[in-house]
């Protein structure tokens, strides 16, 4: 059962809690449900993180799916909850576009949330992924992820949330299904030409998703119905990079609302709700 730390003091939406469908998948009414939903995750684990270490370190998602969530975040219910002064904002992917360009993912943060809430902006770090040299850029990340964040214990780098969307295609982040940058296993940070978009990308590592405390995966949509149910109830001998994507020691969340969830309501023959979704993790069994 995840632990939600659900309490009706953190602005209760108009229309309930969401059900859990899956250890981990929780289905919301709908994409607004999903958002608030999301936002009283995201200032519980703020409050822990703060409590705990003095700052919370998270990683947004790009794409359209967390648009509504940065909005609500910003919305007076919830802007005043989080003490964004020790909040560090970091991004798990960015395309190479400038930051006023409306492809990217700092625009759409910044915009939606960033400049709504008061978070100093030597806390925003942004992915400079329009940078004409954009493997120095990485490396540039690079060093303020070590500046910022604690290494765990296999020295990558731990979040305390990254937040993450999934493609049609199964991809996380700018890690797509087929890629060699699925077997990277000392980067943090990987500049990507992603052919099928035939753009580059700059993102987040495998074993970085890995360390994080909490990893939140927000799907919403029919036309996410298909891959969601892939994802969670088909075994694969390739496991697609939403799979691959389970922390080492943190929770694994998926928050989806009814349209995503549409196919899992009739789980595959042998599945039972209480059985884990599927995970691959990419080396089972070797313990950090
Ligand atoms: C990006 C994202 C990407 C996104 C998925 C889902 O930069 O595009 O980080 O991984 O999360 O493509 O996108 P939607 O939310 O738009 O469906």
């Amino acid at each position: 059962m995840e632990n939600t730390g659900e309490s009706p003091n953190t602005g209760e939406s108009p229309k309930g809690l969401p059900r859990e469908i899956l250890p981990g998948v929780m289905v919301c009414a709908d994409a607004v449900e999903l958002a608030y939903a999301a936002a009283r995750r995201f200032v519980d684990w703020a409050w822990q993180a703060i409590a705990k270490n003095g700052h919370f370190n998270v990683a947004l998602s790009g794409g359209s799916t967390p648009r509504e969530l940065y909005r609500v975040l910003a919305s007076p219910d919830f802007r005043g909850q989080i003490d964004w002064a020790r909040v560090h904002v970091f991004w798990s992917d960015e395309r190479a576009v400038p930051p006023e360009h409306p492809e990217s993912n700092y625009g759409m943060a910044r915009r939606e949330l960033l400049l709504r809430v008061p978070v100093p902006g030597g806390n925003v770090h942004r992915m400079e992924a329009d940078d004409p040299v954009i493997g120095r850029a990485a490396h540039a990340y690079e060093t303020v992820l070590r500046r910022f964040l604690p290494l765990n214990d296999r020295a990558f780098p731990e979040f305390d949330l990254i937040l993450l969307g999934i493609g049609a295609d199964g991809h996380i982040a700018s890690l797509f299904p087929g890629s060699r940058l699925l077997r990277e296993s000392s980067r943090w940070v990987s500049t990507p030409l992603v052919s099928k978009l035939g753009m580059r990308r700059m993102t987040l590592t495998m074993p970085v998703l890995e360390s994080a405390h909490r990893l939140l995966f927000l799907v919403s949509g029919a036309e996410k119905a298909e891959i969601l149910h892939e994802v969670l109830c088909v075994e694969r001998k390739e496991p697609l990079p939403a799979q691959m994507a389970v922390p080492w020691r943190g929770d694994r969340i998926f928050l989806v609302d009814e349209a995503a969830a549409s196919r899992l309501a009739q789980l595959p023959p042998g599945k039972t709700a209480s059985q884990s979704p599927v995970g691959t993790r990419r080396s089972e069994g070797k313990k950090p």
